[in-house]
């Protein structure tokens, strides 16, 4: 991995208007990986993850753990195999240094409570997509017994007296339905809670199915994940295990609209297709074509061909919680429905605020007009290239998407962001056949 330092400011620079075609292998999920690694924390055995995805989010996870006294061994990366190990149980403070570069690092919180019957994590502060309380976390957790303050911007939670905490019936619907972060911190709490926890209004997403199965292969006792009901019956300790981590359904979704927005056929292999039915129906009322080729393998490491059509349908889109139309693909689907024959409709039911890229698709000749959480897009004959920025994860990669069907040359700076959540973005695409290279320096 690059020096995040010296990464920071690159950019990527984009020849627009070359139709991709190929062949990609998609990574481990990121937002998988991220909670499999905070349930290290759970116990003192070695835990092993396959296909941890090497991107700076996972290192800055790994700088977190190695503070909280977990070892590392192995590799990332697909085809790698890490080992985690929590062989030091004395420091349990994430510091707000380390919190404030990602938010998922709140996933520590759980396990450690659950484990050294004490946290100390920094509050996660605000973030480029908009507000981003965690209520419901800490609502879970105390419903387990959890003694919770704040104190110099850190949350400071305790088991009761006992040592332990205790399971019970924890509700985790929120104004915008449920978490997934704090499902997966109280699922990983309750785990090591004494007797029985039933989460009502759990979040169903697939990463959390993910992190069932590992904890379940640690010892613990899930049924339910991957539905509103989760229920946990307690268990003294667990155990090691080793894991392979889900396909990254984000990425996947990513890179079927670079096929469909620059009128290309390309062909995924590892790719989690059961996870990805809300994408794939709105991408096939486009005109955009998802053939599974295989019918024997795993719905979840299917391999796909996307195919788009000349004309692209406008759509109406509305971000919803799994197994809605995910709001991590809403910047990249919003760059295709650009180029749609009409007026599309996407409304952001998670994060309402989540449209940075807006403003930058105006710059390059899009129309979109925003009133709250909908924006109506009214599709343009073209694209035209320009510098642009944007400085959240997936809005960077609409303005990548939507540089590749751009006549004329697009900057997208500061891919930092990108590089927290896609591995080799640029090397992909040009296996794929796209221009696009990686400069290094300032904006
Ligand atoms: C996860 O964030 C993902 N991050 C996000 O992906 C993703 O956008 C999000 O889920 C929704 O799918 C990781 O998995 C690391 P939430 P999370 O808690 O868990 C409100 C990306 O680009 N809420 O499910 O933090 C919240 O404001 C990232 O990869 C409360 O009100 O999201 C939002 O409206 C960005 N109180 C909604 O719930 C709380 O205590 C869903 O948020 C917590 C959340």
């Amino acid at each position: 991995m690059r020096e995040r330092s010296k990464a920071r400011m690159d950019r990527f620079v984009i020849e627009g208007g070359r139709r991709l075609e190929g062949r990609v292998r998609v990574n481990g999920s990121k937002n998988a990986a991220l909670p499999l690694m905070a349930a290290a924390l759970l116990t003192d055995r070695p835990v092993t993850l396959r296909g941890v995805p090497a991107l700076a989010d996972i290192e800055n996870m790994l700088r977190l753990l190695d503070e909280l006294g977990v070892e590392r061994t192995g590799e990332l990366g697909a085809g790698g195999a890490l080992t985690l190990r929590s062989a030091d149980e004395s420091n349990s403070h994430a510091r707000y240094e380390i919190v404030r570069t990602m938010r998922a690092s709140i996933c520590a919180l759980g396990p450690m409570l659950a484990r050294r019957g004490a946290a100390r994590v920094s509050m996660p502060g605000g973030c480029a997509i908009g507000d981003r309380p965690v209520d419901l976390h800490l609502r879970g957790l105390r419903a387990l017994g959890a003694e919770i303050d704040l104190d110099g911007g850190d949350i400071i939670a305790r088991a009761p007296a006992s040592g332990r905490l205790k399971g019970d019936l924890v509700f985790l619907g929120g104004p915008m339905g449920s978490t997934v972060l704090g499902t997966a911190n109280v699922l990983c709490a309750a785990t090591l809670a004494e007797g029985r926890t039933i989460i009502e209004c759990a979040a169903c997403e697939p990463e959390i199915v993910d992190l069932a199965r590992l904890l379940t292969a640690m010892g613990a006792r899930i049924q339910g994940a991957g539905s509103p009901r989760i229920i946990v019956d307690g268990v003294e300790s667990l155990s090691g295990a080793e894991h392979e981590v889900l396909p990254d359904r984000i990425e996947a979704g990513t890179y079927m609209c670079a096929a469909a927005i620059t009128n290309g056929q390309i062909t995924m292999e590892n790719c989690p297709i059961d996870c990805l039915l809300a994408a794939q129906d709105r991408l096939e009322e486009v005109g955009v074509r998802v053939e599974r080729l295989d019918r024997d393998e795993c719905p979840t490491r299917a391999t796909v061909r996307v195919t788009s059509d000349r004309v692209l349908r406008p759509v109406e889109v509305t971000t919803q919680p799994h197994p809605g139309f995910p709001t991590d693909l809403q910047a990249q689907l919003m760059a295709l429905l650009c180029l749609a024959d009409g007026n599309s409709v996407v409304t952001e039911k998670i994060f309402p605020e989540r449209f940075l890229h807006v403003a930058e698709l105006a710059r390059m000749g899009a129309r979109c007009f925003r009133q709250g959480a909908t924006v109506v897009v009214s599709g343009v004959r073209r694209l035209k290239g320009a510098p642009v920025m944007a400085s959240d994860l997936r809005a960077s990669a609409g303005l990548v998407l939507a540089g590749l069907a751009a006549e004329g040359t697009t900057t997208v700076n500061r891919v930092y962001h990108l590089d927290r959540g896609y591995e080799r973005m640029e090397l992909t695409l040009q296996e794929l056949g796209a221009r696009i290279r990686r400069v290094e320096g300032s904006d």
